[in-house]
C-alpha cells in the first residue's frame, strides 16, 4: 500500500498552498489533487452540496487507490469531514482555522479571522471559538468574492487589493494584532494580505501543520513512500484556463479538465 498515492482536493487552485507543504515535507509521495472548479466556490454553499461533492471526490480518489485524502479546504473540513470519516477508512486529514495558535500569539487579545461563509457559518469554528476564544475577541470577515477573484491568479487585479482592503482594514482598525488564514486560498495572497494589515501584524496558515499531521498519521500506519521522487499529477472538473495556467505556471503536471466526478 506504501506506493499508493495520496489525494488532496480543493475547490478550486487554494489547495495548492497544501500541496506545496505536502511536497516539501513528503517528497517521496505520490500526489493525485483534484480542484473541483465545476463547484467553485464552495463558501456560499449549503452543508449538503459541498458534503456530496467531497464524498463524491473522495469515492474517485478511493477508486484511484489512494491510501490517504488531504481535504485541502477549510469549507470542505468544516461541512463534511465528519461525514467522510465515517464513510472512508483511509486516514483522512483535514484543515481548520488556526484559532489556538492565534490565542497563544496576540497581545491585543483582538484576533481577526478571514474564511467563508460556510466556514464561518459552520459548527467546528463555533467549536474552536468556545474551546480556545473564552477570554478573548473574535472578529471574523466572509470575505464574498475573494475567492472567485484569487482564482483568476492576477495579483496585481484592483478588484483584488480593493477586496483585501475592504475585509482586512475593519479587522485591523478594531485592534487584531493576528490573522487568520480560515480558507485556503487565501496564503496564495498573502503579501497583500501582510501588505494591508501591516507588517506587525502576524498571519497564521496552517498550511505547513496539515502536511506535519498527514506525515505523522502514515508514519504511525506504516504507510510512508520510501522510494524517491514523487509525483503531483493536477486535474479539475471544470474547464477553468486560469486553473490550468497556474497549474502549468507552478510546474506541476496537468492532467485533464471535466474529470466527471
Ligand atoms: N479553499 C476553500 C477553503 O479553504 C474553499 C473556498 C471556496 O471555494 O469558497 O475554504
Amino acid at each position: 500500500m506504501n506506493n499508493q498515492p495520496i489525494g488532496i482536493f480543493d475547490s478550486g487552485i487554494g489547495g495548492l498552498s497544501i500541496l506545496g507543504e505536502i511536497k516539501s515535507t513528503l517528497p517521496n509521495e505520490n500526489l493525485i489533487y483534484i480542484g473541483d472548479t465545476a463547484y467553485l466556490p464552495y463558501g456560499t454553499k449549503s452543508k449538503k452540496i459541498i458534503t456530496e461533492r467531497a464524498h463524491k471526490i473522495c469515492n474517485y480518489l478511493i477508486g484511484q487507490q489512494c491510501k490517504s485524502i488531504v481535504v485541502a479546504c477549510n469549507t470542505a473540513t468544516s461541512a463534511a469531514i465528519h461525514e467522510l470519516r465515517i464513510n472512508f477508512s483511509v486516514p483522512i486529514i483535514g484543515i481548520e482555522p488556526a484559532i489556538k495558535p492565534a490565542t497563544q500569539s496576540t497581545k491585543s487579545r483582538i484576533i481577526g479571522i478571514l474564511a467563508t461563509q460556510a466556514t464561518l457559518e459552520g459548527d467546528k469554528l463555533s467549536t474552536l471559538k468556545q474551546k480556545f476564544g473564552q477570554d478573548i475577541t473574535i472578529l471574523h470577515e466572509s470575505c464574498l468574492g475573494l475567492v472567485e477573484e484569487i482564482e483568476l491568479s492576477n495579483q496585481q487585479s484592483q478588484t483584488l487589493k480593493n477586496l483585501v482592503e475592504i475585509y482586512v482594514r475593519p479587522l485591523i482598525e478594531q485592534g487584531a494584532d493576528t490573522l487568520v488564514l480560515g480558507c485556503s486560498h487565501y496564503p496564495l495572497i498573502r503579501t497583500l494580505i501582510q501588505k494591508c494589515a501591516g507588517d506587525d501584524v502576524i498571519i497564521l496558515d496552517p498550511s505547513l501543520s496539515v502536511a506535519q499531521e498527514l506525515k505523522r498519521q502514515l508514519d504511525t500506519k506504516k504507510l510512508l513512500r520510501e522510494s524517491n521522487s514523487g509525483t503531483t499529477n493536477c486535474s479539475q472538473t471544470g474547464d477553468s484556463k486560469t486553473f490550468e495556467i497556474f497549474i502549468e505556471k507552478s510546474k506541476l503536471k496537468y492532467g485533464s479538465s471535466l474529470l466527471t466526478i
